[in-house]
């Protein structure tokens, strides 16, 4: 088990709130660190490049009189598609992000920059032909999302992935998919997880900047109104049922509407098709993000006590 060096001390909860597409931003990303939670959002909320590096001067002034914050973590989406990703990483390295978070692809060159000065990298994976490239391509921590995490999730079980990880890969390791308590945070530690990763639970909360629809049917959704679907994103992701009906599309025949037209205003994945993780069925309040960590910081005591 291995939390990072750098995180000592500085947490009140062994977690990540993960990065959330169209969602975080520095409110959440602030409030969730001083909090004593690991706050992260994608470099591509920020629409370019110059947008991002003023977020990321924005989270550093206003944790500056924190030092004992939890670190922050940006996103970086490594892929041929995203064609700002030097540019982004640039400026993740100028600015000397204390952690980054990449999906899809995990590089070396991306994994050296970053521990040039002294960042660590996290990177997500579903399976473990892409924890073995990760691991080789020397990160230092592994997510392991699991079946019914938000976004674009996998289908493996915790139990059955998070030993598997364990037996290839020494450093830390995360877990993620459904996690909104701190009973489960215990958990996920139980499991061999060092940190949980928390993503949907942190739409409700008043700091993300999903829309107040948005957060209502996060509200009322319940575990089985999740669709694990790749006709949205093209990757197989967790998506609201009641957000693909409101886009006039069948959530019962996804598969079978070839021209879904995802381009059409109404049907824009993630801005109007919202994406969220079974977990959504425990969630019923909207609290602020500070009060959010502080509770799940006092839950996870006291299951941690129980046990
Ligand atoms: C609305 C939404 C947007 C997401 N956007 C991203 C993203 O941009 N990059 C990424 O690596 N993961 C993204 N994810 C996945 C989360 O980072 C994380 O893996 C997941 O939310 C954890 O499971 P949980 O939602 O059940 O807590 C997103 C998830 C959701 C719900």
């Amino acid at each position: 088990m291995a939390v990072p060096e750098a995180f000592a001390g500085r947490l009140a909860l062994p977690a990540v709130a993960a990065p959330l597409f169209l969602v975080s931003g520095p409110d959440l990303v602030v409030e969730t660190c001083r909090a004593g939670v690991v706050g992260t959002f994608p470099a591509l909320n920020q629409r370019d490049t110059p947008g991002l590096t003023g977020w990321l001067e924005e989270i550093a002034a206003r944790l500056e009189p924190h030092p004992g914050a939890a670190p922050f973590g940006v996103n970086l989406i490594v892929h041929r598609s995203n064609q700002r990703l030097q540019a982004d990483l640039a400026q993740v390295v100028a600015h000397r992000v204390p952690l980054v978070i990449t999906s899809l692809g995990a590089v070396r060159e991306v994994v050296e920059a970053v521990h040039g000065y002294g960042g660590l990298v996290f990177h997500d994976v579903i399976n473990m032909r892409h924890a073995a490239k990760a691991a080789e391509a020397g990160v230092d921590g592994l997510i392991a999302v699991c079946a019914g995490a938000g976004g674009h999730a996998g289908t493996l079980s915790p139990f059955a992935f998070l030993p598997e990880l364990r037996s290839m890969f020494s450093g830390t390791l995360l877990l993620g998919g459904g996690i909104g308590h701190g009973r489960q945070v215990a958990a996920a530690r139980l499991l061999g997880a060092d940190l949980a990763y928390i993503g949907t639970r942190f739409i409700a909360t008043r700091e993300s900047l999903a829309s107040p629809d948005y957060k209502r049917m996060v509200l009322d959704a319940r575990a089985n109104d999740i669709v694990y679907t790749a006709a949205i994103s093209g990757v197989k992701g967790n998506f609201l049922r009641q957000s693909l009906s409101a886009a006039g599309l069948n959530p019962e025949r996804l598969a079978e509407q070839e021209a879904l037209n995802l381009t059409e205003h109404e049907k824009r994945p993630w801005k109007n098709i919202w994406s969220a993780g079974q977990g959504v069925g425990a969630i019923d309040d909207l609290p602020g993000t500070e009060a959010l960590c502080a509770r799940l910081a006092a839950e996870y005591r006291e299951a941690a006590g129980a046990l």
